[in-house]
């Protein structure tokens, strides 16, 4: 059996687009408050992609401030995985977009459906690639146009989602010798496969003026079942990827931004303070694949990486799916 090679992230970059949708505009358009929506989910508002704007716009910047910042050109990846709910168009894969924009004229690119536990997804499949010796530089990509899915009349689930991108950069350990990618898990329960869930648009309901007009192409949540899953799994989660280290290991948390609510209640039952974990889910909502990479790449610019310490991220989302790492930054 040949060696396993050490994988280290090598820079990170997000793109936020510029359109800010606050609480205040949804109480213009269905029965809510601002104040409703800072108690139930933490959210003040969120970015919104703009006319003619989209997934690979947004993915593309991202893209371009990782390699900036891992000091990499285009032409030295030779693979783009993005992991989106949300991709320009259902054929072909926004990665290929992605690879030409770019200029990663030597890249492989394909696109992942694992939906807000894409990028850790991307990330596990981009460092096996980077474990096995089959690529040096990988740039994973979690990113979404959420926003072009919302029911801008159905109160319970269009106030919870936003847009963005985040990506990174995959490369050999001794190569950037920071952010050394010590564990990873993921996991899947497609039987809860109608909580979060978008009817229409693929081959067992293709468009029609029907389905448009019955709304089957907009995302549909039963939130009181995930928010109980979704306690229960974070806080699982954070476990596993903790086991064998203490507190003071840690140094910081980024979890999937899916509602202040769920994060403060599995850290609760975790047994742990708040003081570690980051969140930006009151400036961004949940950008479903973005959250990480975007939370990732806001912790490394205001230097809350911190050398030598622990970093844990855990995500769950529609499939069911879930995931998490562990890396030492
Ligand atoms: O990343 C995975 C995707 N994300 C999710 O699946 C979301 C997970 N779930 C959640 O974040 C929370 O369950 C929500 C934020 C969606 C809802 O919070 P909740 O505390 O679980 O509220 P609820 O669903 O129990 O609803 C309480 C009340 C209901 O009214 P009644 O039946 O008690 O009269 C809702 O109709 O709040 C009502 N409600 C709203 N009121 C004002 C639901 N949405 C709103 C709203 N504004 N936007």
């Amino acid at each position: 059996m040949t060696s396993r090679v050490r994988v280290g992230i090598a820079g990170t970059g997000s793109c936020m687009p510029e359109r800010v949708m606050t609480n205040h505009d949804f109480a213009k358009l269905v029965d809510t408050s601002d104040e409703w929506i800072v108690q139930r989910t933490g959210i003040k508002e969120r970015r919104f992609v703009s006319e003619g704007e989209c997934t690979s716009d947004l993915c593309v910047v991202a893209a371009q401030r990782a390699l900036e910042s891992a000091g990499l050109k285009a032409t030295d990846v030779d693979l783009v995985i993005t992991g989106t709910l949300t991709p320009d168009y259902l054929l072909p894969a926004v990665s290929c977009l992605i690879q030409d924009r770019i200029g990663a004229k030597r890249a492989g690119a394909f696109d992942l459906s694992a939906a807000c536990t894409g990028f850790l997804t991307a990330l596990s499949v981009g460092e096996s690639f980077v474990a096995a010796g089959r690529a040096k530089c990988v740039l994973v990509i979690g990113a979404e146009s959420l926003s072009r899915f919302l029911d801008l009349q159905d109160r319970s689930s269009c106030i919870l989602f936003g847009d963005g991108a985040g990506a990174a950069i995959l490369r050999p350990w001794d190569d950037c010798r920071t952010g050394e990618v010590l564990k990873t898990t993921l996991g899947a329960d497609g039987s809860g496969f109608e909580l979060i869930h978008m009817k229409g648009g693929g081959a067992k309901q293709p468009p029609t003026q029907e389905s448009v007009a019955r709304g089957d192409h907009f995302i549909r949540l039963k939130g009181r079942e995930v928010f109980r899953f979704a306690v229960t799994k974070m806080s699982d989660l954070i476990v596993e990827m903790a086991e064998g280290y203490s507190y003071e290991d840690i140094g910081l948390i980024v979890p999937h931004q899916v509602n202040a609510r769920i994060i403060e209640s599995a850290m609760e039952r975790v047994g742990w303070p708040l003081d570690k974990v980051f969140i930006n889910i009151d400036k961004y909502g949940n950008t479903s694949a973005g959250t990480i990479p975007i939370a990732l790449d806001e912790a490394r610019r205001a230097g809350r990486l911190e050398s030598g310490k622990l970093l844990i991220s855990v995500a769950f989302g529609a499939g069911l799916t879930w995931g998490g790492t562990l890396i030492r930054w």
